[in-house]
């Protein structure tokens, strides 16, 4: 369509030229952002924006008007593009120069240890520092090492399916039949065989029992294992042991209580009363008015698990230990739900830092 001969439509084609430098005019006094002037670039200088529309409209004028027009519409985008650049200039230094040094910066969210961990660690010191060393240990073992090498008949209630997790072995070639430890003494013997005494040793970790949960029972805890073997090793040591390592860990004197207990693995056995912690002995709730809380189990290693781990009974004595870390750490820290240690719940975790 030639349209040389409709001067109208050529003044016309003016006219929004004119008119379109004005609203670009006014809407460069509202861009605000980087994003903003994008827009607007696009919107006037884009390959399908106000500016290329018009030129394709240009191109059918006749030779002469197509000229002059062509020049104004030049005029048109170079002023525009001028707007564009000024404004990419003003984005840039806003950018670069309104940076607050003085303001705060956003701090990275940092991991911390586990109330576990950091009570194992103090605990770990205390220990060493009354001659214990760590022992390894793992969390899977075979029913030899968690039962019968520790002197616990197979009608023992703990050997009951019921209370065990036992590892799925009948497609592998596994032999032994392999459990979740139910307890930390499961390593006693296998120490014993490939150490030799004298030797003192903590062994902590995870055990595992297949049982329901409430705010003092879990199916997964923490335990920690003590053994003492040599000549001369006995009660009173134990109980010294014990007063010394309370003390320390709940950062006041407590008195140690033993009571007869029965544990297959230690001869005798005791049960470990701790001085109530809440009220000095004097009688409350948690104590059931006993002045003292039931804190571990212990005794005289039983001289056939002696035996089993290859040493001669005669010759060598030996004491162990075991307790509930979870439920001291509950007491320290007065936590009232097991359960919240293997929670995921952010603001419990957080607070013992
Ligand atoms: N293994 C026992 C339990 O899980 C605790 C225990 C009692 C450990 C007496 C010992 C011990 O070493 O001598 O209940």
């Amino acid at each position: 369509m030639k349209t040389g001969i409709f001067l109208p439509y050529n003044n016309f084609m003016k006219e929004q030229l004119e008119r379109i430098l004005i609203e670009a005019n006014q809407i460069r006094d509202r861009i605000k952002n980087s994003h903003e002037l994008e827009d607007f670039r696009v919107k006037f200088l884009g390959r399908k924006g106000i500016l290329k529309d018009c030129l394709d409209k240009i191109v059918e004028f006749e030779e002469e008007e197509r000229k002059n027009l062509g020049k104004y519409l030049n005029f048109i985008k170079n002023e525009v593009e001028k707007i564009v650049e000024d404004l990419e200039i003003k984005f840039k230094e806003i950018k670069t120069t309104k940076f607050d040094f003085r303001h705060p910066g956003k701090k990275p969210l940092i991991g911390n240890l586990h109330l576990i961990s950091i009570s194992f660690e103090k605990i770990k010191k205390i220990f060493m520092g009354l001659g214990f060393s760590v022992a390894d240990s793992s969390e899977i073992v075979n029913e030899y090492e968690c039962f019968d090498s520790l002197n616990i008949p197979s009608s023992h209630p703990a050997r009951d399916l019921q209370d065990t997790l036992w590892v799925d072995s009948s497609n592998s070639r596994l032999k032994n039949n392999l459990l979740f430890r139910t307890q930390t003494s499961a390593h006693q013997v296998k120490f014993m065989k490939e150490n030799k005494p004298p030797f003192r040793i903590i062994i902590p970790g995870k055990v595992f029992r297949q049982e329901a949960t409430d705010r003092s029972h879990d199916f997964e805890f923490h335990q920690l294992e003590g053994l003492a073997v040599a000549e001369n090793a006995n009660l009173t040591e134990l109980k010294g042991i014990f007063e010394k390592f309370f003390s320390e860990f709940f950062e006041e004197k407590l008195k140690v209580r033993f009571r007869p207990g029965y544990f297959p693995f230690v001869e005798p056995g005791l049960e470990v009363d701790l001085g109530c912690l809440f009220c000095a002995g004097k009688g409350c709730l948690t104590c059931k008015n006993s002045g003292f809380i039931e804190v571990a189990g212990a005794g005289m290693v039983h001289p056939v698990v002696l035996e089993n781990g290859g040493i001669n009974s005669k010759e060598n004595y030996g004491y162990a230990f075991g307790f509930g870390l979870n439920r001291i750490i509950m007491l320290k820290y007065k936590i009232d739900d097991i359960r919240l240690f293997h929670s995921s719940d952010l603001r419990f975790i957080k607070q013992f830092n």
